[in-house]
């Protein structure tokens, strides 16, 4: 028999501020169990700056200002996901952007469950894997940017 090699695949994934209380354990909970590997993991509240630029690619969109307004009104979760074809199969389990479409095309998937509208979506994840990479080091690459909580929270071992 054939053993075929799956390259594995990284993608940013993000809880976002609105889905933190309330829904954070369960959406960890669906991506353990859908296969993904968390390779990185750091809970902290972005700058402004920060979300400026994760975002800019939207800078000329009438949402910009209140999506970057959304993303750093509390804290998010940052995940670095792991597994082959992790930039496809993350967005399939988040759903389409729009919860309302999401709910009448998808409904099992995250976004359906825990987004509550187009803004407050619940979650973020790459489009491709150039876009995965240009994150990831956005976020993780420099300590410095911003203010990581891991340390404090229930999370730490
Ligand atoms: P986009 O990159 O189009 O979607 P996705 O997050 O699914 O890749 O948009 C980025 C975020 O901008 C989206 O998650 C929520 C916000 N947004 C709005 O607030 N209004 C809109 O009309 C769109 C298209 C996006």
């Amino acid at each position: 028999e054939i053993n075929f090699f799956f390259p594995k695949e990284q993608t940013l994934a993000v809880i976002k501020p609105d889905a933190m209380e309330e829904h954070k354990e369960e959406i960890l909970g669906e991506i353990c169990a859908s296969g993904f590997s968390i390779t990185q993991l750091k809970e902290t509240v972005l700058s402004r700056d920060v979300a400026e630029k994760f975002y800019i690619h939207h800078r000329d969109k009438p949402f910009y200002i209140q999506l970057v307004d959304f993303m750093c009104r509390g804290p998010c979760m940052l995940l670095v996901l792991t597994k082959e074809n992790a930039v496809e199969d993350w967005r399939s389990l988040m759903g389409p952007s729009d919860p309302q479409l999401a709910q009448q095309t998808m409904p099992t998937s995250l976004r359906a469950r825990f987004a509550s509208d187009i803004l407050h979506n619940a979650l973020h994840g790459s489009s491709n894997q150039e876009q995965a990479q240009e994150k990831i080091q956005l976020l993780f690459g420099d300590i410095t940017s911003h203010k990581d909580l891991t340390s404090n929270s229930e999370l730490d071992p």
